[in-house]
């Protein structure tokens, strides 16, 4: 097995001191186990920012406005973004989608520009609880509609698969279920596809073993650091093990 992605998504967690401290300790846990691979930190915008580190921990932004700069009151640019050397945006999430109110239209728009950009782009998809209860025709129909307008080809395009009603809620989506919907989703990308919705230090080496997930994009269970450090062990043990 290679070695999986794992991402951490702060949300509205954290603020630049203490991110500062965590990726001093993200730093130095890689280092101990030998962590040969990349690991991507979405801090909040307040605490991006140009980290030293000696292993590869790459910085994203969460969300960002699709300019360079201009007069988008509350939004960050490619000009801010540029200034912490930041290549790397979270795009889709199911938290802007429905708290708010991004349409698919703009999401898409937000993405072309990104890729224009040649940024790393980490685009979510999900499927709120009521289209899961609907069957699998409605979930492939819903995902579907959310990769409208997305070039799924675009080489720096990183997946995640995070169903709404798994987000935050402590209910992980069973093994069976997510490898059928990566297999669905597999089938519109090569890509990358990560799994996101209440991973933690008990469920994701049952989670990164599944057919077809590449990885973890992590929230609640990544802002402790040494609950992701353990993350990290897991993944690194279970590169080696197969
Ligand atoms: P939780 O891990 O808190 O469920 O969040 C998942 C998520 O939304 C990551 O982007």
């Amino acid at each position: 097995m290679s070695r999986k992605i794992l991402a951490a998504n702060f949300k509205t967690n954290h603020t630049r001191a203490s991110t500062r401290e965590y990726v001093a300790a993200l730093d130095a846990a890689m280092e101990k186990m030998g962590y040969g691979g990349e690991t991507y930190i979405f801090p909040p915008a307040t605490a991006l920012d140009r980290f030293e580190t000696k292993n590869d921990i790459r910085v994203g932004a969460q969300n960002a406005y699709p300019t360079v700069k201009g007069s988008f009151t509350g939004e960050i640019g490619l000009e801010q973004l540029g200034e912490f050397g930041i290549e790397t945006v979270l795009v889709g999430h199911s938290e802007r989608r429905h708290i708010l109110g991004e349409s698919q239209a703009f999401i898409a728009q937000k993405y072309a520009w990104f890729k224009e950009q040649g940024f790393t782009i980490f685009y979510c998809i999900g499927e709120p609880l009521e289209v899961r209860e609907a069957g699998d025709e409605a979930v492939r129909r819903y995902l579907v509609e959310q990769l409208e307008g997305i070039d799924t080809a675009y080489s720096k395009l990183i997946l995640a698969y995070e169903p709404v009603w798994a987000i935050g809620t402590g209910k992980t989506a069973t093994p069976d279920l997510i490898e059928t919907t990566h297999a669905m989703i597999k089938r519109f990308s090569d890509r990358p596809l990560l799994y996101g919705g209440s991973v933690k230090p008990a469920n994701i080496e049952e989670i990164l073993s599944v057919e077809g997930c590449d990885g973890a994009l992590i929230g609640t269970a990544s802002w402790e650091i040494s609950s992701m450090v353990s993350m990290l062990e897991i993944s690194e043990k279970l590169k080696t093990k197969n």
